[in-house]
């Protein structure tokens, strides 16, 4: 993969050619698209100089020296020879560059495919501070393979680096066998079911407990798109039959309560099987009060039998201590109760429902995807819950349409393809709703926005065998020198004029705030400065990710105290009358 990327690096070299100043104009070699000539910084030996180097625990003022695409050093006034590329941090923030955990470049979804492919999604990401992110690959006719043999071929013209999950969408013998296929020869270590899209992606209660089943046992993480999938066809029904067929019918037919609902349901039937759950797209109180309410209260099955069985035979006082030692081990790790991950997105942090009933088509259908945006509220406990760790970590579900697209359902809301734009707007609503207002510290931030995602691959088993973290996510000696400079001084603006997406629409149109990516280095390569990207295709590696994460240590004492606990089968003499 390193030789790859060299190898395009090189070609870069001989496309290069003094750059234009236009911040929307990037280099597409063979595709035609960003036509002005471009290359990526020359310079492989960097020295960041003086700022502020923020990591998930820890925020220092120091220099961070990078040489072929590695960092190699982070201390105080390091000294370097001529010929190293010095950009001054003063004041400013030396962070990893993001993580996307949720995005759909180049997919085919509700007849049509969405705009942003692997090189202007990634191109955009880059012009935003984001320099991996972990796309949905969708099978072909249920096949899993298939599947991933399109998406490696969509994702040949990456700038970035990447990583895959893969949707199940049917479950039999095959399905089984290429699960653990892809999770031990492909490097995925996720499945995602939809519990919505009735009859294209929607999976059945029999299919997602089978699906869980065989995640628990190839340690890959299940991840669910929780809406009440039979209920929203219903919905649809009625507002059709109220005569409601503008974008406003997409959020009235598809209400918090059946987000809730599913969300409580997947939780639930991953607690039976015991194994860890991820919800992503949490748009809704109804949904993240579920993931708080499961985090919280122990409601794996196996361990609260177990612990009830276990404390008949123990003293109050012992019984007292245990329970404080359970309660401070649970704190520290962050991890309580059942092990649930909860996925918040850009959109659902920072946006309401009132675009939906906008009188112009293009401007309402713009805002339409699904779960959907959901009313005044919902956006601020959505925000209170990243803070207090009831949700750990931020995506974008970026999947967009042009408004070509979009008119599609000009005349039925039920036809607008679902989806909004973020991947290169994230990390600065992110900083600028939460940071900014004070919600959460500056680690934090780093840890919502990029290393939490690596946290959730690492295995205190594997992490040494596969060497992932801290190689992303983390600015330290020997991480992968993927970085970002934030000016906490400087202002953004966002317009679809100006932003990198091929989409001609952007949901957070005229939003300003403060802190700005001023720098985005991918690989150890100045991507992004001055406004101006500097990316090539095929420079972006795949990133394969190890399974059994820390949410599995434990699962199988878990299940082992279980089947003792159980007290059966009971041995019965036959009666003989
Ligand atoms: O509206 C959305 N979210 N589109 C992308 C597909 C999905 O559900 O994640
Ligand atoms: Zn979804
Ligand atoms: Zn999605």
């Amino acid at each position: 993969m390193a030789c790859r990327f060299y190898l395009f690096f090189s070609l870069s070299l001989l496309l290069f050619a003094p750059s234009n100043s236009q911040s929307n104009q990037f280099c597409e070699a063979g595709i035609g698209y960003g036509e002005v000539g471009c290359g990526i910084s020359s310079s492989t030996k960097l020295l960041i100089k003086g700022g502020t180097v923020v990591n998930a625990h820890h925020q220092e003022v120091a220099d961070v020296y990078v040489e072929d695409g590695i960092i190699v050093a982070v201390k105080p006034n390091l000294k370097v020879s001529d010929g190293v590329k010095v950009i001054d941090a003063t004041g400013k923030f030396v962070m990893p560059g993001g993580i996307d955990p949720h995005t759909h470049l180049a997919m085919e979804f509700m007849g049509t495919e969405t705009i942003d492919d692997f090189f202007s999604g990634q191109a955009a990401a880059l012009a935003g501070g984001t320099t991996m992110h972990i796309d949905f690959v969708i099978p072909v006719n249920g096949s899993l393979i298939a599947g991933l043999e399109t998406y490696e071929e969509k994702a040949k013209k990456s700038c970035m680096d990447y990583g895959f999950h893969m949707a199940i969408t049917k479950f039999d013998d095959i399905v089984s066998r290429d699960m653990e296929i892809i999770v031990k020869e492909k490097g995925i270590n996720s499945f995602k079911f939809f519990l919505a899209y009735k009859g294209s992606l929607m999976v059945n209660d029999e299919l997602l407990l089978e699906g869980l089943k065989r995640c628990k046992s190839l340690g890959a993480l299940a991840m669910v798109h929780a809406e009440n999938g039979d209920a929203v066809f219903e919905g649809q029904k009625r507002m059709i039959e109220l005569g409601i067929t503008g974008p406003e019918g997409h959020a009235l037919s598809r209400p918090p309560v059946l987000e809730g609902e599913a969300t409580a349901r997947a939780i639930r039937l991953a607690g039976f099987v015991n194994t860890p759950l991820y919800v992503v797209h949490v748009m809704s109180i109804d949904a993240m009060e579920e993931i708080a309410k499961a985090r919280k209260s122990g409601s794996n099955p196996s361990a609260i039998s177990h612990f009830l069985k276990a404390s008949q035979n123990l003293s109050l006082g012992t019984l007292n201590r245990v329970v404080k030692c359970i309660s401070i081990a649970r704190f520290s790790l962050r991890h309580i109760g059942q092990r649930v991950v909860g996925e918040p997105v850009v959109s659902g942090l920072v946006l309401d429902d009132s675009g939906l009933w906008d009188s112009d088509f293009a401007t309402a259908s713009k805002y339409v995807m699904s779960p959907p945006i959901r009313a005044s509220g919902h956006d601020k406990a959505l925000q209170g819950a990243l803070s207090n760790g009831v949700l750990q970590l931020v995506g974008t579900d970026h999947c967009v349409f042009n408004s070509t697209q979009k008119a599609f359902g000009i005349d039925d809301f039920r036809k607008i393809p679902n989806g909004v734009n973020g991947i290169e707007e994230r990390m600065h609503l992110v900083w600028n709703t939460m940071v900014e207002s004070g919600q959460i510290s500056i680690t934090d931030y780093v840890r919502v926005t990029s290393t939490e995602w690596y946290a959730l691959t690492v295995t205190l088993r594997y992490a040494r065998i596969f060497n992932i973290y801290p190689r992303k996510g983390a600015i330290i000696a020997g991480s992968d020198a993927d970085i970002i400079i934030l000016n906490p001084n400087s202002s953004f603006e966002i317009n679809a004029r100006s932003h990198h997406s091929r989409t001609d629409t952007n949901v957070y149109e005229g939003r300003r705030g403060k802190g700005k990516v001023e720098v985005t280095i991918a690989g150890g390569h100045v991507v992004w400065e001055n406004n101006e990207l500097k990316v090539v295709p095929g420079s972006g590696k795949y990133i394969e990710m190890p399974p059994f994460n820390y949410l599995f240590s434990g699962i199988d004492k878990a299940d082992a105290s279980y089947l003792s606990s159980l007290n059966a089968p009971v041995k019965r003499s036959k009666s003989t009358t």
